[in-house]
């Protein structure tokens, strides 16, 4: 039998501040639920097997196209949307795989690896700040003073951004990512996001002419040296498309993994003193901390075909909501889910997602975690306090703390 369940309370304060207590309850109705008429979504994923089993059949299970959209999108005056709308993001096979493989060959796994030294030296330099800022006991912002900077500088270096404009982008990229929150496409959100998208536009627009002239060894060179041994592989308004989309899921996300991660350690003190006494847990706890309290907790998908869900039937031409954050925490799978432990045998989870979309950046979110925490705790040890509770987050999607003030010295 399909439970009917609402999924209205996910936009209430009370619920957005801790979801775990209704996702639990969604797991109590099985591994996929039908939503009451009303709602923009038909079903809700939120089993584990069910959610990696819709995303890994992309055929069947589409993300939000272009030719999805019903009415043609107007893209002048819509610049927001016609940037998703032309990035990995929100394409379907072919044209996915073709912007994938692309992506896939210059961004690699060497590129990735290379960057474990630089990542060292930004964290040592934004630790050296935070020392001077918090010395005499001075509170300091962990949020804008490390897990928004060092993101930010990483994929500032990979993709060749240089320093001096990556706090031009923050709000901008800040204003581009609201519209992705669930009920986030406010006219102000819409409007804001539209100017942003312009002005990053015409930002990497330049940067990739620069490249072009001048090679260097980043990603934008990378790509724009691709595109032009193979142009047919990618347009420009592709190519600017997916570095803008690249830069924002690339660090949003990242300084959430930080923010969330760190709080979730200073709530926890017995854990804290353990990763601090032996830094080599350190990717242990980042996979406890991303299957904890991961940055994006949904992903969407538009069903193609009449097919089922662990018995669930769906019927072609729905939308249908994963909640990835749910499925992380499947008693299913999870043993006591809704206990932080980093011993925990079962650790594969879904928080980057799964199939043919399957996070580019999975492998670099891994090591700014490990490196930025592992670092942080052993430069400031035990005087790592907090000065003022931690706010709750309320988004669900690029969710965590705006600010996290700390004391770091006694
Ligand atoms: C903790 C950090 C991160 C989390 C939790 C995360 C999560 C995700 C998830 C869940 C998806 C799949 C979306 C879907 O299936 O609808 C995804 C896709 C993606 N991520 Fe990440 N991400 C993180 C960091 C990064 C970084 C560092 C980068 C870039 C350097 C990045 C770039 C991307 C891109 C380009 C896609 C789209 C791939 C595609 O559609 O083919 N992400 N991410």
């Amino acid at each position: 039998m399909v439970v009917e369940v609402s999924l209205a309370s996910l936009h209430t304060d009370e619920v957005r501040r801790d979801p775990y207590p209704f996702y639990a309850e969604l797991h109590r109705h099985g591994p996929v639920c039908r939503v009451a008429p009303g709602d923009r979504y038909s079903y809700v994923v939120h089993g584990y097997e069910a959610s990696a089993a819709v995303l890994r059949d992309s055929a069947t299970f589409k993300v939000m196209d272009s030719t999805l959209l019903g009415a043609k999108p107007t893209w002048e005056g819509n610049r927001a949307h016609a940037v998703f709308m032309n990035s990995v993001f929100f394409t379907n096979a072919p044209r996915h795989t073709r912007m994938r493989k692309m992506f896939n060959q210059a961004f690699t796994p060497r590129r990735v690896n290379a960057l474990e030294p630089a990542i060292d030296r930004m964290t040592a330099d934004l630790l050296d700040r935070l020392a001077e800022q918090a010395a005499g006991g001075a509170k300091v912002d962990f949020m804008s003073e490390f897990a928004f900077p060092l993101p930010a500088n990483v994929l500032g270096e990979l993709l060749g951004v240089p320093e001096a404009d990556r706090a031009w982008y923050r709000p901008r990229a800040l204003a581009l990512g609201a519209i992705l929150e669930l009920g986030g496409t406010t006219p102000d959100n819409v409007a804001a996001a539209n100017t942003a998208a312009e002005e990053i536009t015409g930002y990497f627009a330049d940067l990739a002419a620069a490249r072009r002239k001048d090679p260097r060894d980043d990603l934008v060179t990378a790509l724009v040296q691709a595109l032009e041994a193979d142009g047919s592989q990618l347009s420009e308004e592709e190519l600017l498309a997916n570095l803008i989309v690249v830069f924002n899921a690339g660090f949003v996300t990242t300084t959430h993994l930080l923010g969330n991660g760190l709080t979730l350690l200073l709530e926890r003190p017995d854990e804290l003193a353990r990763l601090r006494g032996d830094l080599s847990l350190a990717p242990r706890y980042v996979e406890e901390i991303l299957r904890y309290e991961v940055p994006t907790h949904f992903s969407v998908r538009w069903c193609a075909q009449d097919t089922e869900v662990a018995g669930v039937p769906i019927p072609a031409g729905c939308w249908v909501l994963v909640l990835l954050a749910a499925a992380n925490r499947d008693p299913a799978v999870f043993a006591s889910p809704d206990l932080f432990d980093p011993d925990r045998a079962e650790t594969s989870t879904l928080s980057f997602g799964g199939g043919a979309h399957y996070c580019l950046g999975a492998a670099l979110a891994r090591l700014e975690g490990q490196r930025g925490l592992a670092m942080l705790l052993e430069r400031f040890g035990a005087a790592i306090r907090l000065a003022e509770p931690p706010g709750t987050p309320r988004q669900l999607m690029l969710r965590g703390h705006e600010q996290l003030w700390l004391h770091l010295s006694d």
